[in-house]
């Protein structure tokens, strides 16, 4: 009789049995996998763990402070907001390549997770949210010919450079089973359902050069989106929805002016895992009044566009 309470009571015996009282650190994207590992290990070995939740300045609005204001406020883990907007800001101004994008972010990921993590004095482990899926996959995949579509973004090799023992509660878990174990350890309903976000986050949503002052138009933009796919009551139906900012400005007028701003696109598909995807078929009434409210509510864009490529031949993200 297997149930997620009695799942979750194995796992903090696991977890403190492995860890003993040694110190953990975490790195906490906020997304739903390091989410309920940081939960799961705080019920077990409470204080002994710090989480530190990198901000590169391409998160969406108001995301940094939300995640943070759970994690610390209500749900009284230990969490170091590192605040490197303008680290990851400044080294790619000017780059406008995809895979130099990512390899950026990664690296610059890979250096500020260490160096917070440096501070915490007698760390031991590090916590990841690897999940049963990237197990299998990591294993069918070796040694066979592999073709990097996308070079992704998270810590692997990072554990055995800074001399960490890795825990990985989830290994077990499928990913409707680790929202299942959120739930029981008292996440909140809508941040378990979250759709995922990517690690490079909003730099590949932004393709050619990243401007701050895309960055923020992008924001707004995604921000009504998503509320009109709440609103519309279609949020838990679509696997990931985004804007993309496209590196174009267009004529328009608005009022009795012309205008000469960027073009989005929206982006929606349903998916089972992420490795094939479908256009979700959104009704014209709601990409019309969509596309209205993102030009009367988002200064800087005067166009919108609607992506309906399947997965493949086109990816999920822009870039
Ligand atoms: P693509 O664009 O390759 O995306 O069809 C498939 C899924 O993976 C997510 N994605 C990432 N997730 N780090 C992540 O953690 C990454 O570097 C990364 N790139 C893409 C994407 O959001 C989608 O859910």
């Amino acid at each position: 009789d297997w149930t997620m309470d009695a799942y979750r009571e194995q796992a903090i015996e696991a977890i403190r049995a492995q860890v003993g009282d040694a110190k953990v650190i975490c790195a906490l994207s906020g997304g739903v996998d390091s989410s309920v590992t940081a939960a799961l290990l705080h019920e077990a070995i409470g204080d002994q763990l710090t989480c530190v939740f990198v901000d590169h300045g391409l998160l969406r609005l108001n995301e940094g402070a939300d995640v943070v204001e759970m994690f610390r406020d209500h749900m009284n883990l230990h969490v170091i907001h590192a605040e490197e907007q303008e680290l990851f800001l400044g080294e790619l101004e000017g780059v406008s390549d995809p895979e130099t994008k990512r390899k950026i972010i990664g690296k610059l990921f890979i250096d500020v997770f260490q160096k917070y993590a440096d501070q915490i004095e007698g760390a031991a482990f590090l916590a990841q949210g690897t999940l049963y899926p990237d197990v299998i996959e990591s294993v069918s995949f070796s040694g066979g010919p592999s073709v990097t579509i996308k070079s992704h973004h998270n810590v692997g090799g990072l554990p055995e450079k800074m001399g960490l023992k890795l825990v990985e509660p989830l290994r077990e878990l499928f990913k409707d089973e680790v929202r299942a174990l959120g739930a029981e350890l008292g996440l909140p309903p809508h941040f378990i359902a979250r759709h995922p976000f990517p690690g490079p986050g909003l730099a590949i949503r932004c393709p050619g050069e990243i401007t701050r002052a895309k960055l923020d138009i992008l924001r707004q933009a995604d921000a009504v989106y998503i509320d009109q796919i709440r609103k519309h009551g279609l949020y838990d139906e679509i696997w990931q929805a985004f804007v993309a900012i496209l590196p174009v400005r267009t004529v328009g007028v608005m009022g009795d002016g012309r205008t000469y701003d960027y073009a989005c696109a929206l982006r929606a598909v349903t998916s089972v895992d992420g490795m094939t995807a479908d256009y979700y078929p959104f009704s014209h009434d709601f990409l019309g009044e969509t596309a209205t409210r993102i030009i009367n509510e988002v200064p800087g864009i005067n166009r919108v566009t609607y992506d309906i490529t399947s997965k493949p031949p086109g990816t999920i993200e822009w870039e």
